[in-house]
């Protein structure tokens, strides 16, 4: 009996690791797998204590979800990729994958005048 409750707990901690391996949580950079040949290192971004730091609350401030041309205020897509919309080149009004990377990082650090906005800050040398 009690071999059994170890190892429906070892198995629990198991899967616990699997889980929280691949969090956003431990994220320090944004993926470049999904371009075919990158050019640049992968972009720095530590997804909780940037969005800490932002005080950006709203998954869907990056993880949105569109209809019809209009951004849908209660639905986010966080368990989606951004590439599972965005292709490698702008198809209408969804800009390719690389311009709304840059769009959603940059525009916003931009506009709050705060945050990298040249190339090597995101996207280090070594
Ligand atoms: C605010 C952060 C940020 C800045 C500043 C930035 N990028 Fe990026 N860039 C990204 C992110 C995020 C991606 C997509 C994920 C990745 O490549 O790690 C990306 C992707 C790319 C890609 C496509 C993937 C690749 O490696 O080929 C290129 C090329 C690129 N950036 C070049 C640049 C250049 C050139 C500049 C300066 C003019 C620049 N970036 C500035 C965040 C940034
Ligand atoms: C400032 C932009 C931004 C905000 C806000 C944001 N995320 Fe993310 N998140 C990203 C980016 C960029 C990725 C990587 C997407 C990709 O690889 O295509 C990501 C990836 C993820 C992943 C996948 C992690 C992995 O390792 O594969 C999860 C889960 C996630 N985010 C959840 C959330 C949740 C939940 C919220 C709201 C509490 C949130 N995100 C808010 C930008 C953001
Ligand atoms: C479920 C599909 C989907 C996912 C996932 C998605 N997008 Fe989008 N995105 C769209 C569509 C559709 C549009 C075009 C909106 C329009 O019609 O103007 C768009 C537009 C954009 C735009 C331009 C408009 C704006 O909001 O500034 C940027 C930038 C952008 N996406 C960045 C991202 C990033 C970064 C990610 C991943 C964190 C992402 N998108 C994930 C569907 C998606
Ligand atoms: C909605 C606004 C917003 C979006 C979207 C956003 N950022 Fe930021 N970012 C900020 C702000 C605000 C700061 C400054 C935070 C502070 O005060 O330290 C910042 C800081 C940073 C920094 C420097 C501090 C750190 O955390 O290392 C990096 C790197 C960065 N952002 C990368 C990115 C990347 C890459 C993306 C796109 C995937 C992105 N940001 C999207 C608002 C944003």
């Amino acid at each position: 009996m009690k071999k059994n409750i170890a190892l429906v707990l070892s198995a629990v901690f198991a899967l616990a690791i699997v889980v929280t391996a691949h969090s956003q949580e431990d994220m320090t950079h944004v993926g470049n797998d999904v371009f075919p040949d990158p050019q640049r290192s992968r972009a720095v971004f530590a997804h909780e204590d940037h969005n800490l730091a932002a005080e950006i609350d709203d998954c869907s401030e990056c993880h949105h979800v569109y209809e019809d041309g209009e951004k849908l205020e209660y639905e986010s897509s966080e368990d989606m990729r951004c590439a599972d919309c965005h292709e490698l080149a702008s198809v209408g009004d969804q800009p390719s994958l690389r311009k709304a990377f840059h769009v959603n990082c940059m525009g916003c650090h931009l506009q709050r005048k705060k945050g990298p906005i040249m190339c090597g800050e995101c996207h280090p040398k070594s």
